[in-house]
Parts: C-alpha cells; sequence; structure tokens
C-alpha cells in the first residue's frame, strides 16, 4: 500500500469511529437504527467525508474540527446508497460488499432508514457550530450548500434524470447532467464545506468546487468503468447493474476509449486546478488515485 493509500484508510479509521460515535445505537425503534447502522458501517471509502477534512486542512483548518460535516455528508451519500439499490431503483442486492439494506430488513424499514440517515444528518452538520473557531455564518453556508447539493437540483435531480433516461437514446448534453448531479454535487459540495468552515477566500472557494466538479465527473465515469470490468470481491456490489438496468453511461455511449480519453481530459483540468495552491499532495495524489482505482 503506498502512501496515499496508507493515508486514506487512517483517515476512515477516524471517519468510521467518528459516524459510531454519532448514530444511536440501542436507540427505540430497534430494527430501523438497525437497518441505518447496517449500511452506514459497512464500509465504503468514505471519500466524501475525507474531503471535507482534507479540504479543511488545505486552507489551514485542523481536520478534527470538520468532524460533524464530514459524518453528516457520510450519512447523506450511505441514504443514497440504499434507496438507489431499492427495486423501484436499480434493484440490486449487494453494496459494500454485503447484501442491500432491503435484502436484510425489507423494503419498507429500507426506505425509512435512508429518511432518517438524510434527516439526521443536517443535525449532526449542525453539531459543527459548538466546536471553537467555527463561526455560525459558515455552518449555515455549510448547511444551505449541502442540501441544495442533496436536494432537486442536485443529487435527487440527477438520479431522477437517470431514473427517466434509462432505455432511452440521450444526448451528451443529457448524460453529463445525470453524472454531475448525481454523483458530482455533493463531492464538490465536500470539498466546498471543508474550505467554508475553514473561512476560505471566495476566489479559493470557486477553484477548490471547480476541481471539485472534475473530480466529481471524474469519479462516476469510473464507476461507470468498473460496473463493467470490475472484481465484484473489491468493488462489493455486482458488476453488470448499469447493463441489467439499461443504463446510459459514458462507456455505453461513447466506448471504453473515448471513456478513458475524457478521464485523461478531466485529470489535467483538476490538475491545472489544484496546482494554484500550495501543500496540494493529497489532491494531486487523489487525481491519480481516482483514476486508478479499482474499488
Ligand atoms: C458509489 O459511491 C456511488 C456513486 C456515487 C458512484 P462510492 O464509490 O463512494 O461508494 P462507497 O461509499 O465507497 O461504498
Ligand atoms: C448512483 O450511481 C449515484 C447515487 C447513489 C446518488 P450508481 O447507481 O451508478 O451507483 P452504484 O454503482 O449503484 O454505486
Ligand atoms: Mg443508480
Ligand atoms: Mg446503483
Ligand atoms: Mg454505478
Amino acid at each position: 500500500m503506498d502512501e496515499f493509500q496508507k493515508l486514506l484508510k487512517q483517515k476512515a479509521e477516524i471517519v468510521d469511529a467518528a459516524l459510531d460515535f454519532y448514530l444511536p445505537r440501542e436507540a427505540f425503534p430497534k430494527r430501523l437504527h438497525q437497518a441505518l447502522r447496517y449500511s452506514v458501517m459497512a464500509g465504503g471509502k468514505r471519500i466524501r467525508p475525507i474531503l471535507v477534512m482534507e479540504s479543511a486542512k488545505l486552507f489551514g483548518l485542523s481536520f478534527e474540527k470538520v468532524i460533524p460535516t464530514a459524518c453528516g455528508i457520510e450519512m447523506i451519500h450511505t441514504y443514497s446508497l440504499i434507496h438507489d439499490d431499492l427495486p423501484v431503483m436499480d434493484n440490486d442486492d449487494l453494496r459494500r460488499g454485503k447484501p442491500t439494506c432491503h435484502k436484510v430488513f425489507g423494503e419498507a424499514m429500507a426506505l425509512l432508514a435512508g429518511d432518517a440517515l438524510l434527516t439526521d444528518a443536517f443535525s449532526i452538520i449542525a453539531r459543527n457550530s459548538a466546536i471553537s473557531g467555527i463561526s455560525l455564518q459558515a455552518v449555515l453556508d455549510v448547511i444551505d450548500r449541502i442540501s441544495k447539493a442533496a436536494g432537486s437540483l442536485g443529487m435527487v435531480g440527477g438520479q431522477a434524470v437517470d431514473i427517466d433516461a434509462s432505455g432511452k437514446d440521450i444526448d451528451e448534453q443529457t448524460l453529463l447532467y445525470i453524472d454531475r448531479h448525481k454523483t458530482g454535487c455533493l463531492i464538490s459540495a465536500s470539498l466546498w464545506s471543508g474550505a467554508r468552515l475553514a473561512e476560505a477566500s471566495e476566489s479559493d472557494l470557486k477553484t477548490i468546487d471547480d476541481y471539485g466538479e472534475r473530480i466529481g465527473l471524474l469519479f462516476q465515469i469510473i464507476d461507470d468503468i468498473l460496473d463493467i470490468n470490475g472484481d465484484e470481491k473489491l468493488i462489493g456490489k455486482r458488476v453488470g447493474s448499469d447493463a441489467k438496468n439499461n443504463k446510459n453511461t459514458f462507456p455505453s455511449l461513447f466506448g471504453y476509449d473515448e471513456s478513458l480519453q475524457m478521464v485523461e481530459k478531466l485529470c489535467k483540468e483538476a490538475k491545472d486546478l489544484i496546482s494554484s495552491f500550495d501543500n496540494n499532495w493529497f489532491f494531486i495524489q487523489l487525481i491519480e488515485f481516482l483514476k486508478e482505482r479499482r474499488y
């Protein structure tokens, strides 16, 4: 394992411990809390919370100070996965190497576990205001940004077009809309939130947002490629889910080679954007990691 992957692992362990602390354990109703804990604690790369923490650090704020926001974003992400896997959506039975939430707890409880995670996430994010050195205005701005990134003009909008477009011929603009919204919005909001809590300047916020836009799209293109040629044991989900559902993806529309060219272009743009910052080692390494990832 290289130095960067070690850092990811170490930071993911910090996120796991914080999530374990924030999520109710033996609370009533028991099965609801078991269901949401089951999905959150099943693992996952914890990329979005790590982005919140690293972005704060890039702008001079200790990563410990943004852990509530980082955990809230991971809860929103996990809710989106639980709902994405439901029979009315992608109908998948494997997630994070385990049977999906609805396979274990039933569809109604999986739906509710997702609802609870999305709602409770904002209460956890609000707790960031109790941390010394964090301004109330920054927390409000972060709540505003994350709710927009997750809502109808963001992730949910992307999921809606993804579902509507299944089995249909769509153009490149529509495909870009799907990927930028269903996946890109929460990734760029993660970076932006860490930076905002660190009181980064308007122009730095813009740069980190633009970088996030590139890596968000790149993230989904690689996800689509792994859905074709990935190893089920590594990705922890079924290979071939997109083909089964007649999904429009970069590789299905443009083929493997053209998708890789797009990935290269996004990597270059992301690198150019982040090069203007000092101490950008993590963000340079991240680009390569996301491009080469097998999980
Ligand atoms: C999968 O996200 C869903 C997409 C938005 C592509 P991740 O690949 O980050 O999944 P986990 O969190 O590691 O399980
Ligand atoms: C899902 O995209 C994005 C969200 C969950 C918002 P996918 O449907 O491709 O994600 P996976 O492959 O199931 O993780
Ligand atoms: Mg989906
Ligand atoms: Mg899916
Ligand atoms: Mg996928």
